[in-house]
């Protein structure tokens, strides 16, 4: 497998393919701000905005492709701070098609995520992902630290309410 860094222009010519992954996440029951039922043009609309994202210079955006060259995965970091967290930066929507996983995609997504948040100047790292899920053990695993839990956080989505666990990391 190899990781790319996608360009607006490259986020627009891969819109399916991130558009599957992120519908088959949210179909498998991900916590990833979207509710069933999920349709292709929520899909096509988030990318669309993210690819402008990128274009304003707002946020990078890594794709995991396979040995057959398909698009199996992707994570944001997300640059776009205010004036007194220049050296922080957001994690997000961290995306591995079912058909790919435990085959170190996501782990490998997230070591080059890092090295790009270094190239950017970047020291502190956040996200939040559901309680309990498999991700939490991922970020575990990937050596972040939790902070807390917030109760009530988000919905699941088939509407479940449930708790957010927030993570950090020093680079
Ligand atoms: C969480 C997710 C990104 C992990 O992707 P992945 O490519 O399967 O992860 P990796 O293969 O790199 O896993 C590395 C290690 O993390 C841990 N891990 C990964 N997924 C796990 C799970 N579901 N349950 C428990 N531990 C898990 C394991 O220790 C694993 O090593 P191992 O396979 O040798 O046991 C993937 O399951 C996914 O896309 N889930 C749906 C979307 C989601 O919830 N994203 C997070 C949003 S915050």
């Amino acid at each position: 497998m190899h990781i790319t860094s996608l360009t607006r222009d490259g986020i627009l010519s891969h819109i399916d393919a991130l558009s599957a992954v992120l519908d088959n996440c949210v179909r498998g029951g991900a916590s990833v701000s979207f509710m069933l039922p999920f349709t292709p043009e929520k899909a096509r609309a988030f990318w669309l905005g993210v690819a402008e994202s990128v274009g304003r210079g707002e946020r990078t955006v890594l794709a995991c492709f396979d040995e057959q060259n398909a698009l199996i995965g992707t994570v944001q970091l997300i640059t776009d701070q205010p004036e007194n967290q220049p050296h922080r930066a957001d994690v997000a929507k961290l995306l591995v098609h079912d058909k790919a996983r435990r085959q170190g995609a996501a782990m490998a997504l997230m070591e080059a995520l890092e090295a790009q948040a270094r190239e950017q100047g970047k020291s502190v790292l956040m996200l939040d992902t559901a309680t309990g899920s498999g991700a939490e053990t991922f970020y575990q695993r990937a050596g972040w630290q939790k902070a807390g839990e917030i109760p009530r956080y988000a919905l699941m989505p088939d509407g479940e309410m449930i708790a957010t666990s927030l993570f950090y990391k020093f680079l």
